[in-house]
């Protein structure tokens, strides 16, 4: 069999590996793939993005599944036109995306089918938006009304922070916000206290299989401190979900949410990523949703996982997920993300890198940003590589990945000392 992943992130290259080692799959084409895929002898990149031009080339090569990572494909519709084609893709609908896409969307969903989550209001107008920010006080939270790789999120603790986010998200826009085609509109929500943690399942429309649990690191810097990243770092599973808290993500989170979207008319396929903000007394709400696997999420819950994910694939995609049952590696996973200089502001490219460790068994260098130039790894965007260890503990996982991080090498990295920082206090 011959898959296709889409994408060429750390999360794309976490699924090529795993589908990779698949009795069943001869042949893993990612595309585009980045400069470690390209360099693996079980991965094959392909050179295109645009969704037409990859349905022809599934057509042509007879690819058995597509699995797609990032939002983006999804977001423009690239799940209808495959199965418009006859292809078999794992992936939500553009319709059922807009959970992800359209934070008012996904909003408006949850208060309609009373999903937990922080009351919110939505604004096109600045004024408005500045006169609503007065009223409720600080801390706030402003959220841009589309996709911004997780860096449209100002959460201020002061009223003043919160004006100039609005100013900003609803004027400058020097945060590169994507907004959607209505035009630019923010989201204003009640700040919600509490530890996070990303909860993220499968679901073929109506069965609904759970993933192992995991906690990014979204701040640039050690102690949760700076600007928010896509993720810096992420371990699995995260304690944080006792069997209490994962009882009711599950009942009053995500079983409402795919029985919300099929009464809606929009049945949800794919992965479906929950964002818990789970307080003191354990409540789960939800954050936010994503229509894909998280990243850096996808490399460490991947990494534990043993099924063999191809089957589990042709199940999610023929509706019969209900027959399913995830076996995971018990120990913990961590992935450490080395990001480029500037990150996340605008990064520096083509820095070579050096010093990568060989895989094996408890590591893997996963390739987010890298490229080839004649030959040679360079970084190519903002989150380089993504060090990923499995060790007895949260603790021996994530001295693994730092003294594989400490190897490595390329100009102006940065990362962090303290992933799972959370888990090895506890
Ligand atoms: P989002 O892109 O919606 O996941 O937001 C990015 C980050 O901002 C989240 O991971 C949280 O850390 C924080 N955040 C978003 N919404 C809230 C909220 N209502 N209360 C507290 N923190 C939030
Ligand atoms: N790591 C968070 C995300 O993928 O959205």
């Amino acid at each position: 069999m011959k898959v296709l992943v889409i994408g060429g992130g750390g999360r794309e290259h976490a699924l090529a590996w795993k589908l990779a080692q698949s009795e069943r799959v001869q042949t893993v084409y990612i595309a585009p793939g980045n400069g470690g895929t390209a360099r693996d002898p079980a991965l094959h990149n392909v050179a295109l993005t645009d969704p037409l031009a990859l349905a022809d080339f599934a057509a042509a090569e007879k690819v058995a599944l597509t699995v797609v990572g990032p939002e983006g494909p999804l977001a423009a519709g690239i799940v209808d036109l495959f199965r418009e084609r006859g292809l078999r893709i794992f992936g939500p609908t553009k319709a059922a995306a807009q959970l992800e896409s359209s934070k008012g969307y996904a909003k408006a969903f949850m208060q309609r089918h009373g999903i937990p989550t922080a009351r919110h209001a939505t604004f096109a107008d600045a004024a408005a938006a500045h006169a609503h920010v007065d009223r409720e006080g600080a801390p706030i939270v402003i959220k841009a009304d589309g996709l911004a790789a997780g860096k449209g999120v100002v959460v201020a603790t002061t009223l003043a922070e919160a004006h100039a986010a609005i100013d900003d998200m609803l004027g400058a826009n020097a945060l590169g916000v994507q907004h959607n085609a209505e035009g630019a509109r923010v989201v204003i929500e009640e700040f919600m206290a509490g530890e996070e943690a990303s909860f993220i399942v499968m679901c073929d429309g109506r069965h609904v299989v759970a993933l192992a649990t995991s906690q990014d690191h979204k701040r640039i810097g050690d102690g949760d401190t700076g600007p928010n990243t896509g993720g810096m770092g992420a371990y699995s599973p995260a304690p944080v979900v006792t069997p209490n808290v994962h009882a009711k993500a599950m009942h009053e989170i995500v079983l409402p949410t795919i029985a919300g979207m099929a009464k809606d008319g929009v049945p949800f396929t794919g992965f479906l990523y929950a964002g818990l903000m789970i307080d003191a007394q354990g409540q789960p709400r939800t954050v936010e949703f994503n229509c894909r696997l998280g990243d850096p999420e996808a490399e460490v819950i991947l990494m534990r996982l043993k099924s063999d994910l191809f089957e589990v694939l042709l199940h999610a995609t023929g509706g019969t997920l209900d027959q399913v049952e995830l076996q995971w590696d018990r120990r913990t996973a961590l992935g450490v993300v080395m990001a480029a200089q500037g990150y996340p502001g605008t990064p520096r490219k083509g820095d070579a890198i050096g010093g990568l460790p060989a895989a094996s068994g408890e590591l893997i260098v996963f390739h987010a940003a890298t490229a080839l130039a004649d030959d040679r790894l360079v970084t190519s965007g903002g989150r380089v590589l993504c060090v990923t260890a499995l060790g007895d503990s949260p603790r021996q996982a994530q001295q693994r990945a730092l003294g594989a991080v400490q190897q490595i090498r390329f100009d102006g990295a940065q990362w962090r000392n303290d992933i799972g920082h959370r888990a090895i206090k506890h």
